[in-house]
């Protein structure tokens, strides 16, 4: 590699390089030199515990030498071939994934990353139901190009509106917390709770006509709108409307698949098998880039003798794959599905203690090592410490506390997410909630 000096990394990144998400006068990136298991560390030799797992993807944790030395393999054998190309880890990942998706998903389309992967879905869907329609829900996030940021819910597709790719319509998440059916009687019973749900999703579906409908597309759990986890039953119901008026059901599984809640996916946890499954993140932890989808039999058989049109240059890089069968290998053997169940529920208790001790905490939740920590003004208004879509100076505070005591995190408006690598051990979490502890004092300071 060109040889260049730790302290150009951040002057040249500055200079030449656009960056996305950003006002680009208003950009402080860490200049990152090393990462290795939770931890990654700057130019200076700052560490930073990784409570984000970087992008909410190195489910193995950083630097993992089995992962790393299959990348280089694959390199030294080929490290390219054409998407239209049989390859060794293009055969082996085909096996690996059937292997650990719901049963009945046989067939794995691999693309770049999360977005593309539900822009392919929504496109095998269209085709395959001859429908256009898709129904997402508003408090989503499904990737940033044209057709995934149509279907994201969240206000980061309205810069773009009317612009994007026509055919969605949003519907409401079961979101109990701040529910808009159960203001005035918030301790309605789960199975009400969520028939309510089913029952909107139905109207909204008798209103918009079921034989438009393609498809509902949905994460399973919710990322970062809220670590929103729907109530036993929903995902279940939602499969039942599905079946009964012939739309296919599209999970996003893109943060939440690969033992982030404590099952290979979440929708394992409800015994739900989806027609279309969309992955990326986890699936190479980060090491290199690639997405899929994974689709029921029947769909892959519908192109049997019909061209699917669709496909990119890097669509099946062998060194994404190999990448991605490595990080299967990983997780089995560590057994780090079923770890992240055991620290899950460690996790979950420190949640609930960090809550009784903290007035701006209105909410917690987690499934696995997915949580989150709703921070509010007033506990009994539930005013987000932060408005809808933006952010606030207590929550800027609160970030760079963090940051500065060396805990990498996302904060979200109002809320800061917890999702650390798999790997992490209860003594990582603790040292991780006693800086998120002494943070809490900037925003308890802004509640009463
Ligand atoms: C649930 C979900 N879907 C899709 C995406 C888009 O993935 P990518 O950024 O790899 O395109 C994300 C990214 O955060 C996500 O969280």
């Amino acid at each position: 590699m060109v040889d260049l000096p730790d302290d150009k990394i951040l002057e040249l990144s500055l200079k030449h390089n656009f960056w996305t998400w950003s006002a680009q006068a208003r950009v402080n990136p860490i200049p990152v030199k090393k990462a290795k298991g939770v931890y990654f560390w700057d130019i200076s030799g700052k560490r930073y515990l990784d409570f984000n797992s970087m992008v909410m993807c190195a489910n193995i944790g950083h630097g993992d030498e089995r992962v790393i030395q299959a990348i280089v393999q694959q390199a030294q054998e080929l490290p390219f071939a054409g998407p239209q190309m049989a390859t060794r880890p293009r055969a082996l990942l085909g096996k690996l994934l059937a292997e650990v998706t719901p049963p009945g998903l046989t067939r794995f389309l691999y693309t770049l990353g999360g977005a593309d992967a539900n822009e392919n879905a929504i496109k095998l869907a269209r085709a395959f139901s001859g429908r256009q329609k898709i129904l997402t829900r508003y408090r989503s996030y499904h990737g940033a190009t044209y057709g995934a940021i149509a279907a994201t819910g969240d206000p980061r597709r309205v810069a773009w509106e009317p612009g994007t790719m026509p055919g969605v319509v949003h519907f409401l998440d079961p979101y109990r917390y701040r529910s808009t059916f159960h203001r005035s009687n918030p301790n309605i019973s789960e199975a009400e709770f969520c028939q309510d749900y089913l029952n909107h999703l139905e109207e909204i579906i008798t209103y918009e006509g079921p034989q438009t409908i393609a498809a509902i597309l949905l994460e399973t759990v919710t990322g970062t709108n809220g670590v929103i986890i729907p109530p036993d039953g929903y995902l279940q119901g939602v499969r039942v409307l599905c079946n009964r008026y012939n739309i296919l059901l599209i999970a996003d599984e893109v943060m939440s698949g690969f033992g982030r809640t404590g099952r290979w996916f979440a929708v394992d946890h409800w015994g739900v098998v989806p027609d279309l499954m969309t992955m990326a993140k986890g699936l190479t932890s980060g090491y290199a880039p690639l997405g899929a989808v994974a689709m029921k039999t029947e769909i892959a058989e519908f192109f049997n003798d019909r061209v699917y049109e669709g496909g990119l240059t890097y669509n099946g890089h062998p060194i994404s794959l190999a990448a991605a069968a490595a990080v299967i290998e990983v997780l089995r053997e560590d057994h780090l599905v079923e770890r992240a169940a055991e620290t899950g529920q460690v996790m979950a208790d420190m949640l609930a203690e960090l809550k009784d001790r903290h007035p701006s905490i209105g909410d917690v939740r987690s499934i696995g090592l997915f949580g989150v920590v709703e921070l509010v003004r007033n506990r009994q208004t539930k005013e987000p410490m932060a408005p809808f879509g933006r952010s606030s100076q207590e929550m800027a505070n609160l970030k760079k506390f963090m940051l500065d005591h060396g805990v990498f995190v996302y904060t979200h408006w109002h809320t800061v997410l917890i999702i650390p690598p798999l790997i992490i051990t209860p003594e990582q979490l603790t040292e991780g909630f006693s800086v998120l502890d002494e943070a809490l004092a900037i925003t308890d300071k802004a509640s009463d």
